[in-house]
């Protein structure tokens, strides 16, 4: 979450107040999450917010030279109307609007906030003006309180160098834990029958520990957050030793680095984190490299070539500008928004038939299609709905919270957005959807494989080969239900 919006004026003082009661979301237990960056001026009436159950504002921000270094600010003039759009409109609809706060950014003191006791007060005044009800009319230019329904936390990344500009210390988990323990105490305290929300947009690693390496035991977090947002993109960058995907949804060993959904949710649960806490991170957008070979010839054809190690410019919207409240260098980024790749390059509705000079391919290991293009060795990883879709299979195989997606405004008529909304699906149909045939000549190596045979859905219990799926007691298919 590497984009982020500039926040310039303080949040007033807010009075406490009881809040509204918000309706409550019709679709089920499951999640879809859209994180909203305001700068691209996506006009808040034409978000769909039927297909939301949350929209994260992104972002409020904290930043050194800011009058108070250790509050959260978003700009009155250009962002309040928006915060207040978005929030009337999604409360119509039954759609939580959540404040994010911090981001690749907007995350420079919280390592000082969370180190000291009376910073740490001060800063939950100022978040908790996101969730009072403003008590100063709607024309309030300031107003004491934003009525939102929570705040995503979004310390990018506790114990961990982030942007250049971030304070970093081996003791940001551990006061980290403290901060959202006295979050968690405040929200309840003041909004006891209205429950509001504390998410956190985090790595595919948990939280850095003293040693700067992940913690394996993340367990004393459980109780303070709803759930974590867990971003499984920028995997591959221009930081990576070769080409590789973006958003893989599983990893082998090698080539590439072994990061993937899978490998993100094995981890987090390996150190004792519930999978319904956790909601899968989903990008709407792609990124591009400069490859030092022609990627169309190898042999075997491969996504995992040498590059420059400096992404070109992407899509018509990427830019080289530098960041006003860090200065991290002039550089692209090498992204291309699925809507600009749906413009530009995939513009053809079958989305396999990319414009002249593009040749687009599928990776069956990562599930996840790339594009090349040889006159300047422009490989592109991302997304498309048929890798959404196997990620949203996964997500409910998994029995995850749901998915959430950076950005919401790179889509493309909502293309992806509808794809990530079959998370809803419950029926048969949607339970089966993308799982492979079984064969009686296919090796299922890791229990609780789905295949679909004679009109049902089956999962094996242990490593088999040319069982037919039966059902009986002692048999390596255990039968899950109608397709
Ligand atoms: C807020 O401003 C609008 C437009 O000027 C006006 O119609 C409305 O009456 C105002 N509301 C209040 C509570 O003053
Ligand atoms: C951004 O890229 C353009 C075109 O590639 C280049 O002319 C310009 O100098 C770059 N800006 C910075 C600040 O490096
Ligand atoms: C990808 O692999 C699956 C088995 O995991 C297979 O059923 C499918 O046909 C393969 N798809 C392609 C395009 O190779």
């Amino acid at each position: 979450m590497k984009l982020s919006s500039i926040v310039l004026a303080a949040i007033g003082v807010a009075v406490a107040l009881a809040a509204p009661t918000i309706p409550p979301a019709s679709k089920g237990d499951k999640a879809v999450i859209g994180y909203f960056e305001p700068l691209h001026g996506f006009p808040i009436d034409k978000f769909d917010f039927d297909k939301y159950t949350h929209i994260n504002y992104a972002f409020g921000a904290m930043w050194k030279g800011a009058p108070d270094p250790y509050v959260i600010y978003v700009d009155y003039a250009t962002e309040g109307p928006k915060i207040k759009e978005l929030v009337r409109r999604g409360h119509t609809k039954g759609v939580k609007i959540i404040m994010s706060i911090g981001g690749w950014y907007g995350s420079q003191t919280f390592s000082e906030v969370a180190a000291d006791p009376t910073k740490r007060k001060k800063w939950i005044e100022s978040a908790m003006a996101f969730l009072r009800p403003n008590t100063l009319g709607e024309n309030a230019t300031i107003p004491d309180g934003w009525n939102m329904d929570g705040l995503d936390i979004d310390w990018e990344f506790p114990g961990r160098p982030g942007a250049v500009c971030n304070t970093v210390s081996p003791t940001d988990t551990a006061n980290y834990l403290l901060l959202l323990q006295e979050v968690r105490a405040q929200m309840d305290l003041e909004f006891p029958t209205n429950h509001k929300t504390i998410t956190s947009a985090v790595s595919i690693f948990p939280w850095a520990g003293a040693d700067g390496n992940p913690l394996t035991d993340i367990r004393a977090f459980i109780s303070v957050f709803d759930w974590v947002n867990i971003m499984v993109y920028d995997v591959h960058g221009p930081w990576s030793a070769s080409t590789g995907p973006n958003a893989p949804l599983y990893n082998a060993p090698a080539p590439g680095d072994p990061f993937s959904a899978q490998q993100a949710i094995d981890t987090w649960t390996a150190a004792g984190w519930p999978k319904d806490k956790i909601a899968l991170g989903t990008p709407f957008y792609g990124r591009a490299f400069t490859a030092t070979v022609d990627m169309n010839t190898r042999d075997p054809i491969t996504q995992y070539a040498p590059h420059t190690g400096v992404a070109p410019k992407g899509g018509p919207s990427d830019s080289n500008a530098t960041f006003a409240l860090c200065d991290e260098g002039a550089q692209y980024w090498g992204f291309w928004n699925w809507g600009e790749i749906r413009e530009n390059i995939l513009t053809d509705d079958s989305l396999t038939a990319p414009t002249a000079g593009w040749k687009r391919y599928w990776d069956n290991t990562t599930k996840t299609p790339w594009l090349f293009r040889e006159s300047d060795s422009m490989y592109i990883s991302y997304d498309d709905p048929t890798s959404m879709s196997l990620k949203v299979d996964f997500a409910r195989l998994q029995g995850l919270k749901g998915l959430f997606m950076w950005e919401a405004q790179m889509d493309y008529k909502d293309e992806l957005l509808t794809v990530l909304n079959q998370i809803h699906c419950s029926s048969a149909a949607c339970v089966c959807n993308n799982v492979d045939a079984w064969t009686s000549t296919a090796v299922y190596e890791q229990p609780s494989t789905k295949v679909t045979y004679n009109g049902r859905l089956w999962t094996n219990k242990w490593w088999t080969r040319g069982e037919t799926p039966s059902g009986t007691e002692w048999g390596a298919w255990k039968d899950t239900g109608a397709c």
